[in-house]
């Protein structure tokens, strides 16, 4: 089955945990990636599906072994673990991370749909990936949506600063890419 085929089928089966009508298209891909260097130590993908960001962060010359990846759908889990051998593919939501994965992360870099979440959910799927992170690292999200995919609410308490890329229209939909940063203290 091609990744488009397995995405289309989880996506009609678990549409509010998806909530996106493609896989990420490979402009967005890169620009979500762009921030990876090779000499990373460790780098952690949230949401990463039927990974097309996960190919755009390990072209950035990463080594798998340095990659962590954490999705909630177990047939995209296998198709992670077949396609991406050496990376570290857990089958857990993203907010677990604080208890499972390696700390000291370089990046985390998300395609879990945070927009539509509660504060509560966005507080505890970055409030987790923040822990994780060395300080001043970037978490890295894709939205498309015109507002920030972090609410105000949810970046005062974690005291978050951003940049954000331009709008990439050659995705379905057009779509943004955020860096948040933890400011110092
Ligand atoms: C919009 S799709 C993006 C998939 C892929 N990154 C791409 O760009 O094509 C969102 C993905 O996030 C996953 N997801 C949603 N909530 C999650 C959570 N709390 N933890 C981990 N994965 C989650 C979904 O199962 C889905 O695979």
């Amino acid at each position: 089955m091609s990744d488009l085929s397995l995405f289309l089928g989880q996506l009609i089966r678990r549409p509010t945990e998806i909530r996106a009508i493609a896989p990420t298209a490979s402009a967005a891909a890169r620009e979500m990636a762009r921030i990876v260097r090779p000499d990373m130590q460790a780098v952690a993908e949230i949401g990463a599906g039927t990974g097309t960001i996960t190919r755009a962060i390990l072209d950035r010359g990463l080594a798998a072994e340095r990659l962590e990846l954490y999705e909630l759908n177990a047939a995209f889990c296998d198709r992670l673990r077949s396609l991406f051998p050496g990376t570290t593919v857990h089958n857990r939501p993203a907010q677990d991370m604080v208890n499972v994965g390696r700390g000291g992360l370089d990046a985390v870099i998300s395609g879990v749909p945070t927009l539509p979440m509660s504060d509560e959910m966005q507080h505890a799927i970055v409030g987790s990936a923040l822990w994780m992170l060395k300080p001043g690292a970037p978490f890295v999200q894709i939205t498309y949506g015109t507002q920030p995919p972090l609410s105000a609410r949810v970046r005062a308490d974690l005291g978050l600063t951003h940049t954000r890329s331009r709008r990439i229209w050659m995705n379905l939909p057009p779509a943004q890419v955020y860096v948040f940063r933890q400011a110092p203290g």
